[in-house]
């Protein structure tokens, strides 16, 4: 393999950073090496406002963790409360713009006043410490209120991206036994009403532990109110205080449960909980962003994705950050909205994913070459590996070559990144995240756990715990071990293949289980297959990710019907349209092929390794040793070339 490219930070950067050059970055790891606790101690004392000390900073018993035990704090407190007494008071918090173009710039003190006139409204409806509630709404600043708020009174949140359907929304409220639900009319995208309340409703038939439905007025559109469960934000507003204290709570009290696709049909509820959560973002904004005072930061992911969680909410308001919401599609009404966001609030750090990039490349430079976006100094990428054409293009069109661009590895279970690159610090290699965090020790090992050499692909683990990782899946404690501990005794398994280079760099690979990376979302093979199989005409399905241009991957089906049923053109669109509806229009797959039998296993098993090396390379060249009938894969094979 040729050496790559190797890209030094400026001297211009170096010199305004917070962490500088390679002795400043060693120096804080090595540190973190040394002693974690005393190290993660600092950290949380240094990022976070405590109501009372912790007694101690870790308690590990592998695999369950405790992060600053018997400290108490607030989220919310930490992102608004303690932001009031000083200058940040009225700093804008939240830059927020609407798909249609309203403007709203939000102050620390104005978002104060949202967050607490909407818990009081929480408090007094009966809602407390330890209660669940479902957050289901568009990219508007009150998604944040209804986080903030449920945070300051202790509320277990679950944010459910606005794309997933009422299937996949009322699995969520059943298996968290949500007693609320917080959602909008609708919200904007790409020029039209996207509705949310139908879909509310239709889930809500099925869920008795829903009491309250508290729906904010966003588009104005004609909505169905239910009498005794439907509430209108507005009304209920007109009963708020402006007395609502953040409740002390202890550091491990859950903080948020985030729903992602696991191996399984089922998906896991990731579980995160408070003060390591808080301490760890906190941290991670100002290593890896190299976030200043006065820096606009826009992190352009949902709400409804950890990313969002992490580096739209949390992170930035607890590090006191100016950041852009924005609510609806980069190409409305034309493929330069980002671009004149950009321009227009002078952001200076954009964080975004390969896929994004990829779809803006396919329109051309013209679109960000009409719009000064001399403001930024920093970019990021997130969500997968990114491609050597969609870095260059980054770097070159949009950071003008003056901007590092910090390739970030992490996951819905970690929290905050772990492996990136500290902007000031680490010379960049396109296609790897650098080095590690400061207190994470990853490693690539074979299967049975032992360490390969430099170079080699293995699975990514991690050998030390760290404040934000995931406590447990919601509701099962057994597949949480199962899951993360089991596959290397004493270590975290990222389901990840990774290599690292001679320099120490981690280069990931991509997921070695079931799971698919669609446009940065993970979507599960089998969940998926479960949809498909609930149809009436669908027999047998085998899913399989298959490589595409712009996002990533795409979901490509296999599909035997029952007796009786035929395939067709139409019965293809109706099982793409089945699977939207089943999960979410993101799912919907982009190939349906229907095949007489699948490849199988003398015992069985559906061979996915087989159909996915079929997609990928046309052709079968591996191992097919173990397949009870080759005829299968030949005549699948010979389909392909016709196409
Ligand atoms: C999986 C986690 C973390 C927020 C977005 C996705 C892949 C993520 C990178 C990156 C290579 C990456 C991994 C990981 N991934 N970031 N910078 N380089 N791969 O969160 O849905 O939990 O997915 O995304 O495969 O395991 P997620």
């Amino acid at each position: 393999m040729s050496q790559p490219d190797v890209f030094p930070p400026s001297e211009e950067f170096v010199r305004r950073a917070r962490v500088q050059g390679m002795e400043g970055y060693r120096a804080l790891y090595d540190d973190a090496l040394r002693d974690p606790e005393e190290f993660w101690g600092d950290v949380a004392r240094r990022e976070v406002h405590w109501f009372e000390p912790w007694k101690t900073v870790l308690d590990w018993q592998p695999p369950a963790a405790q992060w600053f035990v018997g400290g108490k704090t607030n989220v919310s407190y930490n992102c608004l409360d303690r932001h009031l007494d000083g200058p940040r008071k009225n700093k804008v918090a939240i830059q927020w713009e609407g798909e249609p173009g309203e403007q709203r710039a939000i102050t620390y003190l104005d978002l104060h006043r949202l967050v607490v006139r909407f818990a009081s409204v929480l408090k007094a409806r009966g809602h407390k410490a330890g209660d669940r509630a479902i957050i289901y709404m568009p990219m508007i600043p009150e998604a944040v209120v209804a986080m903030l708020a449920c945070t300051r009174l202790g509320i277990i949140h679950s944010v459910v991206f606005g794309g997933f359907s009422a299937e996949a929304l009322k699995a969520r409220i059943q298996d968290l036994g949500a007693a609320a639900v917080i959602t909008a009319d609708g919200g904007y995208r790409r020029g039209k009403e996207i509705k949310l309340k139908p879909a509310v409703d239709e889930a809500l038939e099925e869920c008795p532990t829903v009491r309250d439905c508290i729906v904010y007025r966003r588009t104005g559109s004609e909505t169905t109110m239910k009498d005794g469960r439907d509430l209108w934000w507005h009304d209920l507003d007109e009963t708020a205080t402006e007395d609502c204290p953040a409740v002390p709570l202890d550091s491990e009290h859950p903080l948020f449960v985030l729903y992602t696709s696991g191996t399984t049909g089922k998906p896991k509820g990731i579980l995160h909980t408070t003060g390591g959560y808080l301490t760890y973002v906190t941290a991670t904004m100002k290593w890896v962003f190299d976030l200043r005072e006065e820096d606009t930061f826009w992190c352009n992911a949902d709400i409804g994705w950890v990313t969002g969680h992490s580096y739209v909410v949390y992170g930035p308001l607890s590090a006191g950050a100016t950041g852009v919401l924005y609510e609806g599609a980069p190409d409305y009404p034309a493929f330069d909205r980002w671009w004149r966001i950009v321009e227009k609030y002078r952001v200076n750090i954009l964080y975004t994913s390969p896929t994004a990039i990829r779809a803006l490349i396919r329109q051309g430079e013209q679109w960000p070459n009409g719009h000064d976006l001399s403001s930024l100094r920093l970019l990021g990428s997130v969500g997968e590996p990114i491609n050597p054409a969609a870095w260059e293009w980054y770097h070159r069109v949009i950071g003008k070559g003056r901007c590092p661009i910090v390739d970030t590895w992490w996951q819905t279970e970690t929290g905050g990144i772990l492996i990136a690159p500290m902007p000031g610090a680490v010379p960049l290699k396109p296609g790897s995240g650098t080095l590690p965090m400061p207190g994470l020790l990853p490693a690539i090992v074979d299967i049975k756990g032992n360490e390969v050499v430099p170079g080699q692909e293995g699975f990514l683990i991690m050998r030390r715990p760290w404040p934000s990782m995931i406590r447990t899946i919601w509701g099962d404690p057994e597949r949480y071990k199962e899951q993360y501990w089991s596959q290397i005794p004493g270590a975290y398994f990222t389901g990840d293949a990774a290599r690292c280079d001679e320099d120490g760099y981690y280069w990931v690979l991509g997921r070695v289980d079931d799971v698919m990376n669609v446009s940065g979302h993970r979507l599960s093979t089998m969940e998926v297959e479960s949809a498909l199989v609930k149809h009436a005409a669908v027999a047998e399905a085998a899913v399989v990710g298959k490589p595409h241009e712009i996002t990533g991957q795409a979901v490509c089906c296999f599909v035997t019907l029952k007796k009786g049923a035929h395939d067709h053109t139409a019965l293809g669109k109706e099982l793409r349209n089945w699977v939207a509806h089943e999960i979410g229009a993101f799912a919907r797959p982009e190939e349906i092929r229907f095949t007489d039998a699948l490849p199988k296993t003398r015992s069985g098993k559906i061979m996915r390794r087989l159909l996915r090396e079929l997609v990928t390379n046309k052709t079968v060249a591996g191992d097919v040793t173990t397949l009870e009938d080759m005829s299968v894969i030949n005549t699948l094979a010979a389909q392909h070339d016709e196409d």
